[in-house]
């Protein structure tokens, strides 16, 4: 059967993106960054996963006002890198998991979760820089990421955005979908965006590293408790788009101590301010071997 082995959570900042491509990583603005992500690359080599669940957002670029799915499920073989005004970036379009896709779908929606499915679908940065963090750009002569991937993006953007409790129970039922599917394979999932930020109005600017220290904390111990959080409370704490954060709650909550397992192990933890607008928070946890 497939296993979940591990979950992984990233911010997602564009301007991480911008300056991989633009070869500024050493620079002194960035460098402590991407040194917080050199274990991750290390650890994901050492641990590599046949697919990917990456749970994101999309920033009104596969998605419009025309749709405004909650919950979008990609279901299809092949991603393009969205064009976000700048031209695409220079990194691999990806590839998904079409038949493992399917299975989830059908054991999603049969347990009354209502996902959209999308056979189309660019990812943004919201995907991108969370695989660029942690793979490095992948070689010329052999330009892929490095395993498969599913997308699963997350109505964060326009309101009413969903809970954190609905997103936890969400990712429990990913688990369960996955952990049903009849073929041998390792599975991550990865929960992205965040940590604290605002980008607009008299607040952009806003960090909060009492409360990204705080949701760490409880993320790792004690999500059932974090998944409460009201709405309210990310907006005023952690920033307009700190709502973001919600989605880190879909992979805590398909982790095995959530269903009556063993505690996963913190493997690295990195807290960063700040990137461009925003606090970069990463986590990796891994199942208890
Ligand atoms: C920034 C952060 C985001 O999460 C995003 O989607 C766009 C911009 C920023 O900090 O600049
Ligand atoms: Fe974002």
């Amino acid at each position: 059967m497939a296993r979940i082995t591990a979950s992984v959570y990233t911010s997602h900042v564009p301007a991480i993106g911008a300056a991989m491509d633009l070869g500024k990583t050493q620079e002194p603005y960035w460098q402590p960054l991407f040194a917080g992500y050199e274990y991750s690359r290390q650890w994901l080599r050492d641990n590599m996963p046949d697919v990917v669940f990456l749970v994101y957002n999309d920033h009104a670029n596969a998605f419009s006002l025309d749709f405004i799915p909650t919950f979008a499920l990609g279901t299809t073989s092949h991603y393009p890198v969205a064009d976000e005004g700048w031209g695409p970036r220079p990194v691999p379009d990806a590839e998904g998991h079409a038949e493992l896709a399917a299975h989830i779908a059908q054991s999603v929606i049969q347990e009354d979760f209502d996902l959209t499915l999308v056979n189309r679908m660019p990812i943004d940065h919201g995907f991108t820089v969370p695989l660029s963090l942690m793979c490095g750009q992948p070689p010329a002569d052999d330009f892929r990421w490095p395993f498969k991937v599913i997308p699963f993006a997350v109505n964060v953007v326009q309101y009413p955005v969903p809970s954190g409790r609905r997103c936890f129970q969400i990712g429990q039922a990913i688990r369960r979908a996955i952990e049903s599917y009849d073929e041998d394979i390792n599975v991550h999932i990865w929960g992205t965006g965040g940590m604290t930020h605002q980008l607009q109005g008299p607040r952009a600017g806003l960090i909060n590293r009492e409360w990204d220290k705080r949701f760490m904390d409880r993320l790792i111990a004690d999500p059932s408790d974090l998944a409460q959080m009201p709405h309210i409370e990310y907006v005023r704490e952690a920033g307009s788009e700190g709502i973001e954060m919600v989605m880190w709650l879909i992979a805590r909550g398909a982790m095995a101590d959530v269903a009556g397992g063993p505690a996963p192990v913190v493997k690295h933890r990195f807290y960063h301010v700040p990137a461009s607008n925003t606090a970069v928070g990463h986590l990796i946890l891994e199942e208890a071997k």
